[in-house]
């Protein structure tokens, strides 16, 4: 089971990083896998640290992925002195790294969750927020893609923007299609 998560690091020099990632259930914490080359990953293997925050606000995955808004307010995590977390997070998780497998494309980091806190409630399932998230993907991913697809994709997508989506879902969707469409005038210029 892979949670959607913002991972919450921290530099040598103390500077926060955010970036949407799948977190991989496992026993007594979650398995980090961040693509070379990452911030994530380079914060993850200096620090042996991170917060897993959890979160229903779809603008933070789609700010960070297109670089439209990347400076989410942190507050201090609890238990772990150097690390932050989301300041808006509906709960999250402090994680220590165990152990890492190194892999020159994916290393893998086997974490341990060190302490836990609620901070808000979830107040159910949205369809636009789902779709926010797998448009966030298809553009993480738009140098690897067929245009076509990702309009065929991101068109099916709209619809639950459509039916279901707040203003906060609408803007994230927004920053979603003008990235889209940036790439687009990059790659015909
Ligand atoms: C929902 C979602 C899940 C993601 N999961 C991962 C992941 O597991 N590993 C990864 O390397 N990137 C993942 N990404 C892409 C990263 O967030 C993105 O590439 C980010 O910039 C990581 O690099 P950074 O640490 O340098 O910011 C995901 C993106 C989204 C929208």
């Amino acid at each position: 089971m892979i949670r959607e998560t913002i991972v919450t690091t921290q530099s040598a020099a103390g500077e926060a990083h955010l970036a949407p990632m799948g977190a991989s259930v496992v026993d007594g914490g979650y398995l980090l896998q961040p693509f070379r080359p990452s911030r994530t990953l380079d914060n993850l293997a200096a620090s042996r640290v991170a917060v897993v925050n959890f979160t229903d606000d779809a603008r933070i995955f789609a700010g960070c992925i297109t670089g439209r808004h990347r400076s989410w307010p942190t507050a201090p995590a609890t238990r772990l002195a150097t690390a932050v977390r989301l300041a808006a997070c509906l709960a999250h998780d402090e994680v220590e790294v165990e152990r890492m497998e190194d892999d020159p494309t994916r290393p893998r980091f086997f974490c341990r969750t060190v302490h836990r806190e609620t901070h808000a409630p979830f107040l159910g399932l949205n369809r636009a927020v789902a779709a926010v998230l797998e448009g966030a993907i298809l553009v993480s991913r738009l140098h690897l893609m067929d245009p076509e697809r990702v309009d065929r994709e991101m068109n099916y997508l709209s619809v639950a923007i459509e039916k279901t989506a707040g203003a906060a879902e609408r803007e994230a969707w927004d920053w979603l299609c003008e990235t889209v469409a940036d790439h687009r005038a990059r790659a015909a210029s």
